[in-house]
């Protein structure tokens, strides 16, 4: 056991929040963000195990150009398609038990308030500059344009349609404005150059402060050694400021002037927790982010995000006189089969990709087995994946319950003995506990997976050397089979304690089985005996290579037709909305006829040889479900559409197809191709209920 732990009875219980950094509101979850926010789920569950006050909270990071451009090219505002957005996220990361005390959103009251508080104190602290610079400018769009929007040729061997601070063919770095015919990729123009105010957060005031703080504990030496290069080299002042049309907070005092994104993005995780504390008793905000604060602040971030965290955020918090993070976690990149994460390679998996496949389970053990405190990418591979999950959690932890339940169950009324026949693996079980729990709290989880599967061997070698199984056979060995099957049960439960964090959902059912009401990280210190159980049910089935092979072409169908979406959803759509002519009028009888129906679509599969259409299997509370062909795969992967409520037109003849009966019609709104979206209603509707 390493010198600074203090064991947990001892320790007094802690204030934590945890963060994980806040998804761009512009697109689904991936695989890679899952990373993240499982793992900071891991540890915000392990302290709550342990007794502390942990409170994990995340927002979407609503603000910017990308998201009011994502939100243009389906033509809603940027309000609307956050919306959507966060929906989405909410049933994602729910999906994959990533339990957030709060979710919130950067586009709040609260972060517009705090956003300007901050600024407003670094501005009378003199921390804030202004001086006109000169940019590109899209004269079309009239905006300006960061580097990312504009292309061209390239300066140096003249290949076209490259970015503008790197050649794709030839290597070559250069700024924008030395791309040869230059063009703004949001409208098509040539960028002008236009001179602007800009405000500037004068992060060299902050120099010393930041060499001590990295240096202090607060994160790990790898990312401080990286950090320094920029530290020693000296530090630029930071332009916090972006012209109108901008979607965020707009500065005060300071007119068609914006916050740039970054700068309200992580004091969202601020306004995240103010919007939780105003609503819950015993959470004081001030107590958290006061300067000098007893209670911890903890950042889960990805490595392309450090110098957001470790060198803007802290100082922006000193700055304005708050408290600064106690530690900042830095993560590594997600790669598939060795393969970085991209749309191009068809390694681009979604969360809703994976759920249409596999148990979320499976993933936040893998992930946990392989995620260590450093910043190594972590590798998704796919053949490891289930041999992992198969041979650890089915093989051996779920091996070990099913192994003795069924004796309990058949020869002792599902009652546990009174008897620990492996006095000396109890208590080796037992004594694992601080070491294990060390490992989590260092955010060494492989190393926690190793230590808790090291323990799982044991018993399983334990088992293999009594044979239950032989006993069960022999004349009065009743009692020595009642004690050994229920120590293993025992094993079983102690490995689950262990194991709830990464499992919780597994762990709820062994809760279930166990007949115990929790698992709380103390109660690995202690064993059930003259205890009933419930009836043993599989808790977790093996990962099949179908379904792995599933998940991967799904993956890859979800592609094709996002490109082939792509071309047209360049340019803005939104003036081709109400462009078609009303169809004729028609009296109110003819409208009555139709019988609308809410319905729950409960399958969506692709149609062989079908270019436009889904298959949705739709449930409107009738005996038989609904098959129906919709013309909406542009807009929809199947699995986006399982579980969410549509309207169809209930009464519409059936009509034969080329692919089978069409029986009704749901109802889409929108310019068509991609943009489409069928009608959702949300409130209280169920299956069935008729839509007037
Ligand atoms: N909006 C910013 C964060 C603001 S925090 C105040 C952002 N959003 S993001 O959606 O791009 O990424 C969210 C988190 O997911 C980041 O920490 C990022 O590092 C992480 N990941 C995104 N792609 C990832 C992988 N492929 N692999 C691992 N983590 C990845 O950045
Ligand atoms: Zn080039």
């Amino acid at each position: 056991m390493s010198e600074q732990h203090t064991p947990a009875q001892t320790q007094a219980p802690r204030k934590i929040l945890v963060t994980a950094a806040l998804p761009y509101a512009n697109g689904p979850t991936h695989l890679g963000h899952l990373v993240e926010y499982i793992q900071t789920d891991i540890w915000s569950r392990f302290q709550k195990m342990r007794g502390h006050t942990c409170t994990y909270v995340c927002a979407d990071d609503a603000h910017g150009t990308a998201i009011s451009l994502h939100a243009e090219k389906q033509g809603i505002t940027p309000e609307e398609s956050v919306a959507r957005v966060n929906k989405e996220r909410i049933a994602d990361f729910g999906d994959f038990h990533v339990e957030f005390d709060n979710y919130h959103s950067t586009h709040c009251e609260e972060n517009r308030e705090l956003s300007s508080s901050i600024y407003l104190a670094l501005k009378e602290k003199g921390h804030i500059a202004s001086r006109s610079i000169v940019q590109a400018y899209d004269p079309e769009k009239k905006m300006f344009l960061a580097d990312r929007y504009i292309k061209g040729e390239c300066p140096k061997c003249g290949a076209k349609d490259q970015y503008g601070d790197n050649c794709e063919v030839c290597s070559a770095t250069y700024s924008p404005t030395d791309l040869k015919n230059p063009f703004s990729t949001i409208s098509g123009a040539t960028p002008i150059e236009k001179e602007s105010e800009h405000f500037f957060f004068k992060l060299t005031d902050f120099q010393e402060f930041l060499k001590g703080w990295t240096r202090s504990g607060t994160i790990k030496d790898e990312t401080a050694n990286k950090l320094a290069e920029w530290l020693d080299s000296g530090l630029q002042d930071w332009d916090i400021s972006r012209d109108a049309p901008y979607f965020g907070f707009e500065i005060p005092g300071e007119p068609d002037k914006y916050f740039y994104v970054w700068l309200d993005a992580p004091i969202g995780y601020m306004a995240s927790f103010k919007n939780l504390c105003d609503r819950t008793e015993g959470l004081d905000w001030d107590e958290y982010w006061k300067k000098d604060s007893d209670c911890e602040v903890h950042h889960f971030i990805g490595k392309d995000i450090v110098n957001f965290h470790c060198l803007f955020w802290p100082a922006m918090l000193e700055g304005a006189g708050f408290r600064t993070p106690t530690k900042v976690s830095v993560h590594g990149y997600l790669t598939i089969n060795g393969e970085k994460m991209s749309k191009s390679r068809g390694t681009f998996i979604t969360a809703r990709t994976y759920l249409g496949h596999l148990n979320p389970e499976y993933l936040r053990y893998y992930y946990a087995a392989k995620l260590s405190s450093r910043v190594d990418d972590i590798d998704f591979n796919t053949s490891d994946f289930m041999q992992r999950v198969n041979s650890d959690l089915v093989g051996k932890v779920v091996n070990i319950a099913s192994r003795n339940a069924g004796f309990i169950a058949k020869r002792f009324g599902g009652q546990l003995s009174g008897t620990d026949c492996a006095p000396e693996l109890t208590k080796a079980y037992m004594e694992a506990s601080e070491s294990i729990a060390q490992s989590y709290e260092n955010r060494e989880y492989g190393k926690a997976m190793r230590e808790i599967m090291a323990l799982a061997d044991k018993a399983n070698a334990w088992i293999d050397e009594v044979k239950p199984w032989v006993v069960a056979k022999e004349e009065g060995k009743d009692q020595e089979l009642h004690n050994i099957c229920s120590t293993g049960i025992n094993l079983f439960r102690l490995l689950m304690i262990y194991l709830k964090p990464v499992l919780p959902d597994m762990a709820e059912k062994a809760a279930a089985f166990l007949k115990v009401e929790s698992l709380n990280w103390s109660d690995s210190q202690n064993l059930l005996f003259n205890h009933n159980i419930n009836k043993f049910k599989p808790l977790m089935t093996r990962v099949e290579q179908k379904n792995v092979d599933g998940m991967m072409e799904d993956a890859k169908k979800l592609l094709e037709s996002m490109a082939a979406a792509t071309p047209k959803a360049e340019k803005s759509e939104q003036s081709e909305i109400n462009k078609e002519p009303l169809a004729e009028e028609i009296e109110f009888g003819d409208f009555a006829k139709t019988d609308l129906r809410i319905a729950k679509i409960v399958n969506a599969e692709h149609v062989e040889g079908a270019a436009k259409l889904l298959r949705l299997t739709l449930d409107i509370g009738e005996e038989k479900t609904r098959n129906v062909f919709a013309g909406i795969k542009a807009a929809y992967a199947p699995e986006a559409l399982i579980g969410k409520h549509t309207v169809m037109v209930a009464n519409l003849k059936p009509r034969k197809m080329k692919f089978g009966m069409s029986e009704g019609m749901v109802l889409a709104a929108g310019p068509g191709g991609k943009d489409l979206w069928i009608l959702e209603p949300h409130e209280g509707a169920k299956p069935g209920m008729r839509v007037m």
